[in-house]
């Protein structure tokens, strides 16, 4: 993880993100998008880069078995809070855990959500950033190329275009059953 990574995850704004204001259309939506995907419970999800255990707290809740996942020590603390929830401290590219070892595994983050390469011009559309010029090129040159200096949040992130996402699972060793809608 990268200092800038770490740095900005020590502002402790992870926690809120997507438990207010519009943080929470996403917060929704993939619990949408979850609830119509998982195995139904009871099932072992393993949650990589968890973050303060925002999904995990629901999921426990529609009863799965959850394991959570992240490297900064600050969401583990947290999400060790969460009634039944299991957290610990590690890394998406070392997983402690054996192969089988979970039913589904969540990766909501460590990947930048997966998100397309066009949500840096949505988003700050969104925000009503676009009108500055740094934040406008910024999201520009994430579209072109998927590199995104976030000059707001201070660290780099990579939007993958939703074209690449198969191949690159593919090259992992991963199968894409389908992608949701
Ligand atoms: C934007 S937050 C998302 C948190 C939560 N999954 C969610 O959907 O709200 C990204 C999370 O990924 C974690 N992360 C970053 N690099 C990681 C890595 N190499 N392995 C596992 N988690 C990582 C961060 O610590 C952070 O908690």
């Amino acid at each position: 993880m990268t200092r800038e990574v770490l740095a900005y995850y020590a502002q402790d704004l992870e926690h809120d993100r997507l438990r207010e204001g519009r943080g929470r259309l996403e917060f929704w939506r993939t619990r949408d998008v979850l609830r119509r995907t998982l195995p139904p419970p009871p099932a072992r999800v393993l949650d990589v880069g968890g973050g303060t255990g925002v999904h995990a707290e629901w999921l426990l809740a529609d009863g799965y078995e959850v394991d959570l996942l992240d490297p900064v020590p600050l969401h583990v603390e947290r999400a060790a809070r969460v009634p039944g929830l299991r957290a610990r401290v590690g890394d998406a590219r070392r997983l402690p855990v054996p192969d089988g070892g979970a039913d589904a595994v969540l990766l909501l983050g460590p990947l930048y959500h997966l998100a397309d390469r066009y949500a840096a011009v949505l988003d700050t559309v969104n925000l009503g950033t676009y009108l500055e010029e740094r934040q406008r090129e910024a999201a520009h040159a994430a579209a072109a190329d998927g590199v995104m200096l976030s000059p707001r949040r201070g660290f780099t992130a990579y939007f993958h275009h939703p074209d690449e996402v198969a191949a690159e699972f593919a090259e992992a060793g991963l199968t894409v059953a389908h992608r949701p809608g």
